[in-house]
């Protein structure tokens, strides 16, 4: 078996430092693009009620089974499953995972090099360079595509080659403030807007009618995807995590950000889209809203561009940055799970792992930027159903062949007596029968 040195594996250097870097991963394009954007278009305010519930209910109690599995082992998601038992079903479990993990940041560099561009498209509009920003806003040009993804994998490539403490930690450290505050002042601009309180109400008043088996499956998916579970990301970062920390806790303070920040960003984005239409911008194609990418990569833009001068320029560059800083944390955090693949399991060193996963996950991502159509396909088999299949079976691992018992025991680390409270006897009911339940019912009645 291979040995690898704890040097090139590394270790969270402060609880804050996991914190922030496992919230980094969770809050990514998924809660400033996906979710406000399948909120607007999916069922408003139910869909929200909906969201929410899978997320308290499937994603974070799968958050805790992933990272205890992570820190016992003491692996990536591959190496945990052979360490924590001799069944050789699990590790291919893994290996799913670090393919999800693998294409699911094949096309997210390309999302994420589309925001990156945009705030140069922000600031080329204004100073009238308009072929230029023309340029950067057709999302369907294969070379412009490919050259943004390409920086875009390269800094994410730099920041993992300085390894957990010094590179993820610290990078993800300070781009998350910056985010916060950056989300915050843009809700305070939108929503002294004219037109701002009808987005606040189709946000905010749900309406029930419109639950159905699609949006139930749509809202689980989106909760999966961004609290970033069911490919083994809170495996490999569990794995770096000291034993001096307390799992549950972990979890919650990471799946309180996560839901926090897809909140807010609903109450940024929704009621924009609103007053972008008080501002003549027509946001409905029919009588259906524009879809996801036409609303943040046109409607958007366009509200920006009409309101001009400085604070539009302001506006606009502050949003496509904030957005470009969220998907970093996320494709570090998607990326380190190859990495940490290839160098526990090969003993390749970090930077050479670095390069060689990222240069070659970046092949996929340049096919992906000549064919964006290839995002859908993708984004259905790795993302939606990929991610909630891999949930769905680490929840099976860990209670029926790891045994909740034995996780809890890891959980004592960091947590003593954890044994004698109540979650130590809720926890396991919703890993054998709970989430296991939903998620497979969810995905059955989908394709029924
Ligand atoms: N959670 C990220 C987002 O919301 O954009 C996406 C993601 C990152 C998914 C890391 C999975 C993952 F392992």
């Amino acid at each position: 078996m291979a040995v690898t040195s704890s040097s090139e594996r590394g270790s969270w250097n402060s609880k804050l430092g996991f914190i922030l870097a496992a919230a980094g991963s969770a809050v990514g394009l998924g809660n400033i693009w996906g979710f406000p954007t399948k909120v607007a278009t999916e069922g408003g305010g139910a869909y929200l009620v909906i969201y929410l519930l899978c997320t308290f209910l499937i994603g974070f109690p799968v958050m805790v089974a992933e990272l205890s599995i992570g820190r016992k082992s003491g692996k990536n998601p591959v190496g945990a499953f052979k360490a924590l038992s001799s069944n050789k079903f699990f590790p291919l479990v893994g290996l799913w995972g670090v393919i999800c993990g693998v294409m699911i940041l094949s096309f997210y560099t390309v999302i994420a090099g589309w925001a990156f561009g945009y705030a140069f498209e922000e600031i080329f509009y204004y100073l009238g360079w308009d072929a230029a920003a023309a340029w950067l806003t057709d999302t369907g040009n294969g070379p412009k595509n490919a050259l943004i993804a390409s920086v875009f994998m390269l800094g994410t490539i730099k920041i993992i080659t300085g390894g957990v403490s010094n590179g993820i930690e610290k990078a993800t450290k300070t781009m998350m403030p910056m985010l916060i505050g950056i989300i915050v002042i843009m809700i305070g601009y939108v929503l002294t807007q004219p037109g701002a309180s009808e987005g606040v109400k189709e946000y905010l008043l749900p309406d029930f009618s419109r639950i159905n088996a699609g949006l139930i499956f749509s809202a689980m998916g989106q909760a999966f995807f961004s609290l970033s579970l069911g490919m083994g990301a809170l495996i490999t970062y569990g794995s770096y995590l000291s034993k001096k920390e307390n799992i549950p806790q972990a979890a919650a303070f990471v799946t309180l950000a996560d839901v926090g920040i897809a909140f807010l960003a609903g109450l940024m984005i929704i009621p924009a889209m609103y007053v972008a239409q008080a501002a003549g911008i027509e946001i409905f194609v029919g009588d259906q809203l524009a879809s996801s990418t036409d609303l943040v990569f046109q409607i958007l833009p366009a509200l920006f561009h009409t309101i001009g001068g400085a604070v539009g320029l302001i506006l606009g560059v502050v949003f496509f940055l904030l957005l470009s800083i969220a998907a970093l944390t996320s494709t570090i955090s998607l990326l380190e799970v190859p990495v940490a693949f290839v160098i526990d399991e090969y003993s390749v060193p970090r930077k050479k792992a670095a390069y060689g996963v990222g240069l070659g996950i970046l092949v996929i991502s340049i096919i992906i930027s000549f064919n964006p159509a290839l995002i859908g396909t993708f984004d259905s088999i790795f993302n939606n159903l990929g991610l909630p299949i891999g949930g769905l079976l680490m929840c099976i691992f860990v209670g029926f062949v790891w045994k909740t018992d034995s996780a809890l025991s890891e959980m004592e680390h960091g947590f003593e007596g954890i044994k004698q409270t109540l979650f130590a006897k809720v926890w396991p009911v919703f890993i054998w029968i709970i989430c296991p339940a939903a998620i497979a019912y969810n995905i059955i009645s989908n394709f029924l």
